[in-house]
């Protein structure tokens, strides 16, 4: 049997039974692609159902307020995928009339669908022939086959994509894209995959020729850049606090947070009391400083890690433009924010 009906029928006997394979509406399909982007399915899961259930169609998405998107989406994290999928769906909804492109070059014409999203949906809404690209698709694919390329180099989507659509069996894109990617996602998976109980242990290269941990080859590592966050958690006499929203471009655009006084290195709190003297964030008069946490916290994302520590700021009298702690909750944070908020106030 060849590679594809073999992987074919590997998927149909393993296949996790998740909602969006249940449907061929592009909008569903589409919203669960974007979800799983950089994104596991066990963590995506919940979140396509709150999202489904929240905004059952594409009006309803494109109606919302980009805060309410915002909230659904808090702690899936890569917030550009949320502000982006609502400009998409406000596109597709009044542009559209609510009726998605039916094919992989119309879908790729709108905001925020790139090559691989515009395939997922052409190939599982529509069925077209058009091959999936992904991490699972690179390492599988690199394995099975022997294929060295470095899949962060500029010609590697385009070596990959023109094996993977030799590979479509006639008719069957949508299974075939389907098994490929969820063979990535459980048995080939990137660490110590389990090759003595594989479909292809006698037909794989890179496990004939114990290449299994060094391939797919993927060479530029991100450069990591270190911050420091230091969130000023001001508390006034009513127990009011302080919040703005991040409008700048970058990480977490549009959501909320403490005021910031972004450092160099880790700050003590006598260099934080100086700062405050130099730097006015309120009119009101400090009364303490402390620190909440013990340990600064680590937040690591993609190319920054980021040290944060919240310090309480005790004021006279009433802050302006205070905001009690129920209405705070509410509001889209990074989840590194919300998790203090929800140990520390509630
Ligand atoms: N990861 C990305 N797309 C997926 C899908 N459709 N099913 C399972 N995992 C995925």
């Amino acid at each position: 049997m060849n590679f594809s009906k073999s992987l074919i029928l590997w998927y149909l006997q393993n296949k996790r039974d998740l909602p969006w394979r249940n449907t061929v509406d592009p909008y569903f399909i589409w919203l669960s692609e974007i979800m799983l982007q950089q994104t596991r399915v066990a963590q995506g899961l919940p979140y396509f159902l709150r999202f489904t259930q929240a905004f059952p169609t594409v009006f309803d998405l494109a109606k919302a307020s980009e805060e309410d998107v915002l909230k659904l989406w808090q702690g899936l994290g890569y917030y550009s995928r949320a502000r982006n999928l609502h400009k998409t769906a406000q596109q597709v909804a009044f542009e559209f009339n609510g009726e998605f492109p039916k094919t992989y070059t119309e879908l790729l014409k709108l905001k925020g669908i790139g090559e691989y999203t515009a395939a997922a949906i052409a190939s599982f809404s529509y069925n077209e022939s058009v091959p999936v690209v992904d991490g699972n698709v690179y390492r599988v694919l690199s394995r099975y086959f022997e294929v060295e390329t470095d899949i962060a180099s500029s010609g590697a989507k385009k070596e990959f994509a023109q094996l993977a659509s030799e590979l479509l069996p006639k008719g069957k894109a949508n299974l075939f894209n389907q098994a490929i990617m969820e063979f990535g996602a459980l048995q080939c998976v990137p660490k110590n995959p389990d090759c003595g109980n594989c479909v292809f242990n006698n037909s794989c290269a890179a496990l004939q020729k114990k290449k299994v941990a060094v391939l797919p080859v993927k060479s530029k590592k991100v450069k990591v850049r270190t911050r420091h966050f230091n969130y000023l958690v001001f508390s006034d006499e009513i127990d009011n606090t302080l919040i703005q929203k991040r409008t700048q471009k970058g990480i977490w655009h549009n959501l909320y947070e403490f005021p910031l006084l972004e450092t160099e290195t880790v700050m003590t709190e006598k260099e934080l009391l100086k700062l405050l003297q130099n730097q006015q964030f309120v009119a009101n008069e400090v009364l303490d400083i402390h620190r909440y946490n013990s340990e600064t916290t680590t937040h690591k994302l993609t190319h920054q890690h980021l040290n944060i520590n919240f310090w309480k700021i005790g004021v006279k009298e009433k802050l302006e433009n205070g905001i009690d702690w129920e209405s705070v909750k509410k509001m889209p944070f990074p989840i590194v924010i919300y998790n203090f908020i929800e140990k520390e106030r509630f």
